[in-house]
């Protein structure tokens, strides 16, 4: 008996053929070829990968809120964002899916409560103190790098309170920059993969992990023969027990977790601050009002203060570290208007919904004010920075605190000034700047 093909009712878009021909664009500025395809066909529109297999893109917050959230259960994480990447960088909770994903989510998250982070905040503060000290001043620095080193110093103190040695320091750093560049080029420029067997690039860079994982070993060998207890991220994972079996971790899952977080809380933070370095440089009534504030807290008061998480929170608005995310429908499904096949791809485009000019007054402006006179806006379905749902970030109150302390402490000894330079936008995995180029002085005590 012939069977009858399924009719699906998916948003217009581009053909194979288009996709194609747009795909170096497409590679050349993810972002601004995203934007511009949406003011042709829609805030949802699709695209082909082959015959018969589509993706879908969407600024929608309806459309976003239903995929991440309300049918999340229909949702899980692609094979190139899971098992391609885990192959390096381990199967932590950002690698992972399903029940094994959860086993781990449920296990990992109590030592992220932001009463359990209190702790840490001694360590996070001495970090970005000690890093202070020698941070460059004068005329037309770039911040991009400095900024890069200083948040992967805190994420790594705040995982291991240890002296680790800079080489060993500098090893880390190294083995993350190289296998996070070369991740970046397999997802951005999939053809590169027939080249792997000539270059021996890929062969390179697992050498680079299993010696990054040599080195976390060590570390949580050492650990074990201590008897002394430590208020690090490494001491509550190693503490952590599965609620069904009270047995912990094995050590191979303590290392994934632990590259996870510098994975996913090294490069997000770091360009978020950078970002928001240069806006603060551009918008001077801004930056006034904000130092004008500092002088009136403490650095521990810094975490929860209105101003200070409003102005954060308007940077990640206009540059959201994360600006996509994706997702792939387990079983078919629809939304709205739209009907689509199991093994659709969907990308949350975060960028656009955080620019919509529908929901946001003024949208590309730097307003940190919006936030305080409509602090519900923190809670609605236009704003995403850390994500929706149960995959929803899990170092954000992390990432909030430190960034808050690095804004007060910073502020407190340098004044910055804009060099008219405006930073180009590099979106791979995170949304990096190129450069970002201030001109920064030490205040005068
Ligand atoms: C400004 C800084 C940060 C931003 C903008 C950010 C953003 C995000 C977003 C959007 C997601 C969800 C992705 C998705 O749904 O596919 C996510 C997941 C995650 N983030 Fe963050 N993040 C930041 C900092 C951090 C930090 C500091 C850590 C750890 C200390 C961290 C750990 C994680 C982990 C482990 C996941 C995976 C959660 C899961 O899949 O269950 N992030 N982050």
């Amino acid at each position: 008996m012939e069977t009858k093909k399924k009719k699906y009712n998916l948003p217009d878009g581009y053909s194979l053929f288009k996709t194609a021909i747009n795909s170096v664009d497409f590679l050349n500025n993810p972002i601004n070829f995203i934007s511009k395809s949406m003011d042709v066909y829609s805030e949802t529109y699709s695209t082909s990968l082959k015959r018969n297999k589509k993706i879908i893109l969407t600024q929608n917050a309806d459309f976003i809120n239903y995929i991440l959230k309300e049918n999340h259960r229909n949702y899980k994480k692609s094979k190139l964002s899971t098992e391609s990447a885990a192959r390096f960088f381990g199967k932590g909770i950002l690698f992972s899916n399903g029940d094994y994903w959860l086993r781990q989510r449920r296990l990992i998250q109590p030592a992220f409560h932001r009463e359990k982070l209190q702790g840490l905040n001694n360590t996070i503060i001495k970090s970005i103190s000690d890093f202070l000290t020698d941070f460059p001043t004068g005329e037309s620095i770039d911040i991009v790098p400095i900024i890069h080193k200083l948040a992967f110093n805190i994420l790594v103190k705040s995982l291991f309170d240890i002296n680790l040695s800079p080489q060993i320091m500098e090893e880390i750093s190294q083995i993350f920059s190289d296998l996070f560049e070369f991740l970046n080029k397999d997802v951005n420029q999939p053809f590169r993969k027939i080249l792997y067997p000539v270059t021996g690039e890929k062969g390179k860079n697992l050498k680079k992990a299993k010696r990054l994982r040599d080195i976390f070993k060590r570390i949580i060998t050492e650990r074990k023969q201590e008897n002394q207890n430590y208020t690090d991220l490494l001491d509550m994972l190693l503490n952590s027990r599965y609620e069904d079996t009270g047995e912990p971790m094995h050590e191979e899952q303590i290392i994934d977790e632990l590259i996870i977080i510098i994975f996913a809380g090294h490069e997000t933070t770091a360009n978020t601050l950078s970002w928001l370095l240069f806006l603060l440089s551009c918008n001077i009534e801004i930056l006034q009002k904000l130092t004008e504030r500092l002088k009136n807290i403490s650095v521990s008061e810094s975490a929860n203060d209105e101003y200070v998480k409003a102005t954060i929170s308007e940077g990640m608005r206009l540059y959201p570290a994360a600006w996509m995310t994706e997702r792939v429908a387990i079983e078919d499904d629809e939304f709205g208007e739209f009907s689509f096949p199991k093994g659709t791809i969907i990308i949350p485009f975060f960028f656009g919904l955080h620019r919509n000019k529908y929901f946001w007054d003024e949208e590309l402006k730097f307003k940190p004010e919006r936030f305080i006179d409509d602090p519900k806006i923190l809670k609605s379905k236009n704003y995403f920075p850390f994500g929706v749902g149960p995959r929803m970030c899990i170092g954000n109150n992390f990432a909030m605190t430190e960034m808050s302390l690095f804004v007060y402490l910073f502020f407190k000894e340098f004044e910055i000034s804009a060099t008219g330079q405006i930073p180009g936008m590099k979106p791979r995995i995170t949304l990096r700047p190129d450069k970002i180029i201030l001109n920064i002085n030490r205040i005068k005590s």
